[in-house]
Parts: structure tokens; sequence; C-alpha cells
């Protein structure tokens, strides 16, 4: 029945809540490699590499889907991962595409051609990878035309909440706010782009004032899940157990976690 869920650091445990409401049944295996974390600051390669042995460790918990519920795992290794090394009777998915088929008003898995849609102006906020990437304009081609994006790499957001700095964290979401507004006044939209921005989503929406709407990933992948598991339930894998996987301190993540979920967490050594 388990089912992975991967992410750099804690910012996973915002799609992990939102996949628990929506799939109570399900057993999720959450695995943070909260040691290597971030990610966003590292090379395609080496963001790769982590990503690989991080699934292969979810594998060896009887999970043969797994979630990389981290864009930038999602945009800088994930194309490679499925094209050269994920095994035909497992998966990985990442959590670009929902958000982009919400974005755009498509229907899961609608794979018409490009068109027209109702949003014109994106603000992408996300870490330096990811915005380097450029995954999130390539996926949206496929499905839209004639949206400009304008993409804030969201430099430190990401370090200082797995330090817990809630203070800096929010200073820096303001002072990036500020920054893609010189540079597109009037976003219609704007993107969280990173799965630990959620944990800080209000001053996201306060920075960004109430006309704009904000896309946020959590409640998006929860629901594509639940479409991907009824229509193949074969993936559901063999294990059981829910558990919390972190390459790092486990005292110190775990601390951390039950502070963000408001709830006890208890993480074991990976
Ligand atoms: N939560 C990850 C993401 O969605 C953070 C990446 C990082 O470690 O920099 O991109």
């Amino acid at each position: 029945m388990a089912v992975g869920v991967f992410d750099s650091g804690l910012g996973g445990l915002t799609v992990l809540s939102a996949l628990e409401a929506r799939l109570p049944e399900v057993p999720f295996v959450y695995f943070g490699d909260n040691a290597h974390a971030p990610y966003g600051v590292r090379d395609a390669d080496d963001i790769y590499d982590l990503t690989c042995a991080a699934v292969a460790r979810i594998w060896e918990e009887g999970c043969d889907l797994v979630i990389l519920a981290c864009n930038t795992a999602s945009a800088a290794a994930l194309r490679r991962m499925q094209e050269t090394w994920v095994p035909r009777d497992k998966r990985v998915l990442g959590v670009f595409v929902p958000l982009i088929e919400a974005l755009t008003e498509r229907q899961w898995g609608d794979n018409t051609s490009p068109r027209e849609v109702a949003v014109k102006h994106v603000a992408l906020f996300a870490t330096p990878a990811t915005v380097r990437s450029r995954a999130f304009q390539r996926e949206l081609a496929f499905r839209a035309i004639g949206v400009d994006v304008e993409a804030q790499a969201c430099g430190g957001v990401v370090d200082a909440i797995e330090d817990g700095d809630m203070i800096l964290a929010e200073a820096l979401v303001r002072s990036h706010v500020d920054a893609l507004k010189r540079k597109m006044p009037e976003p219609d939209a704007a993107v969280l782009g990173c799965t630990h921005y959620p944990l800080v989503e209000d001053v996201f929406r306060a920075a960004l004032g109430p006309q704009i709407k904000v896309f946020s990933q959590p409640s998006l992948v929860a629901d594509s899940l639940a479409d991907y598991l009824a229509r193949r339930p074969d993936m559901l894998g063999q294990g059981t157990a829910r558990k919390f996987l972190t390459t790092g301190d486990p005292r110190r993540v775990s601390d951390r976690a039950t502070q963000f979920l408001r709830r006890p967490i208890r993480f074991e050594a990976a």
C-alpha cells in the first residue's frame, strides 16, 4: 500500500499533510534529505545523484511509487531519472505538472495542443536551481501560449526555514516579492514553486496583495495523486508502515517537523 514522498528537507511535509488528508488509507513513507539541504544552490548532477540515492532508499520500504515533493529535484533531475534510471516496475512523479495544469485550467492528462489561457502574467517564486532549469516555462509551453513568466530566485528562504529562523524567512520573502514586483508590477497569478513556501504562504499572500491569485502545491498534488491512484492502483507498493526518514539529525528534524505540522512527528535515521 505504501507510497514514498521525497524532499530535500522539511518542505515536502506541506505536501505530505495534504496527501494524508486526501488519502487517509495510504501509508506514506517520507524521506527528508536534510543533511544535504538546500538543493537549490547545487548543480543539476549533484541534485540528480542525491535524489536517486534517496529514491532508492525509499524503494527499500516497499514503495513502488515515489512523489518528488521537491520542485528543485522535479526541475533538475526528474526527466533524466525517468529516461535513464527508473526501472520499469517503478514510478517517480514530480510536483510541477499538477501545478501547471491548475494554472492553465487543464484536466489531468489533457495532451491537446497549447492554447490561450486566462492568466497572462505569472510570477514564479522558486529556488535558484529551479529558476535556472527553466523547467516551469518548458512545461507551461506544452500547454499554454501567450503567458509571460517572471521568475524570482528566492535565495536564502529554504535555508532559513530549515534552520527554524522564521523571522529571517519572512523578511526574505518580503524582499523577494518586492524584487519581483519591480520586474513585473501587476502579475495576475503567483506560483509558489517550492514546497517549503507554503510554510510562509501567508507572508507571500500579504506581500502580493489580494488581487493576485496564489497557486500553492499541496492540495493540487493531493488531487492529482488521488486521480493517478484511482487509475493505477497497482502502483501502491507492498509496504504497510508509515515512516519518517532523514539523513539529518533525527531529533533536530523531528522538533522542527513537529513545530511546522503542529502534531508530534518522529523521524528516524535513513
Ligand atoms: N522544497 C524544495 C523545493 O520544492 C526545496 C529545495 C531546496 O532544498 O533548495 O524546491
